[in-house]
């Protein structure tokens, strides 16, 4: 598993990987409402602090790759198979599974767009994930029934209705009253797919309507859950452990 040493850049070392960067700085402070410096700064987080080469799709999430790694690191101990559910475009999370934890990866994306990012980003990297094209279903129907995975995660969709701005509709809408639809029925397919003592794992914000509708849906299919707290930047997020 590869080691990273400090988990976080200065703007002035951001400059220094990506100079075009300097045009957003103004006394020492990144214009971060910015979307080309919001870019710009996690590219360069990707390549300073993990190794990564990441192109973002000019329009939607800009992935932080920081946060990702820290949800990780909440369940991944290195070597296992996993599944991620849903890479969008940068594949970020499924290529440090491979790259930085050493994991056999299998991956899903349903935009055709995002997939062709992914692919590039995968590729570019060097890493070893199997990438598939959803039908639009989850697990069930699109990953063959016979594998059976150590980990199966997904930073989910989990907004109840289009959000204004900075996602797109099909990264942002879960679904159900809280937006907690999406990830209910990953868990409700994910049963099938895991082998023994095998998990789920979600990365969710900080809203306890939500966290709550998914735990205790969870709970009724069998799982119990952990749920571990974790502060990126200035946001609290959640990595939602399930085993059954
Ligand atoms: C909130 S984004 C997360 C993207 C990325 N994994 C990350 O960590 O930022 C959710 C992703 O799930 C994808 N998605 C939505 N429905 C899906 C489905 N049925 N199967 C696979 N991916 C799906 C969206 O296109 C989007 O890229």
């Amino acid at each position: 598993m590869k080691q990273i040493k400090e988990l976080g850049l200065k703007i002035q070392d951001a400059v220094k990987v990506f100079p075009e960067l300097k045009k957003y700085v103004r006394d020492g402070k990144l214009d971060f409402g910015n979307r080309e410096a919001r870019i710009l700064y996690n590219r360069a987080i990707a390549k300073a602090v993990f190794g990564l080469d990441i192109n973002y799709h000019p329009k939607a999430l800009v992935t932080p790759p920081i946060s990702r790694y820290i949800f990780l690191k909440t369940f991944l101990r290195g070597k296992e198979k996993v599944l991620e559910i849903g890479t969008g475009h940068s594949a970020l999370m499924s290529i440090m599974a491979n790259k930085l934890f050493d994991c056999e990866v299998w991956a899903t994306e349903v935009s055709e767009e995002f997939l062709r990012y992914a692919k590039a980003n995968i590729e570019k990297n060097n890493a070893k994930v199997r990438l598939i094209r959803s039908n639009g279903g989850l697990i069930r129907g699109v990953i063959p029934k016979e594998e059976k995975f150590d980990v199966i995660f997904s930073a989910p969709p989990y907004y109840e209705k289009p959000t204004k701005g900075v996602l797109t509709k099909i990264e942002a809408v879960g679904g159900g009253k809280y937006g907690e639809e999406f990830s209910i029925m990953l868990l409700s397919e994910a049963k099938d797919y895991l082998r023994s003592k095998g998990k789920v794992a979600l990365f969710l914000p900080n809203k306890e309507p939500l966290l709550n509708a998914i735990k205790k849906e969870a709970e009724k299919c069998g799982y119990k859950v952990k749920d571990i707290t974790f502060k990126a930047g200035t946001r609290i997020r959640h990595s939602l452990i399930f085993q059954i």
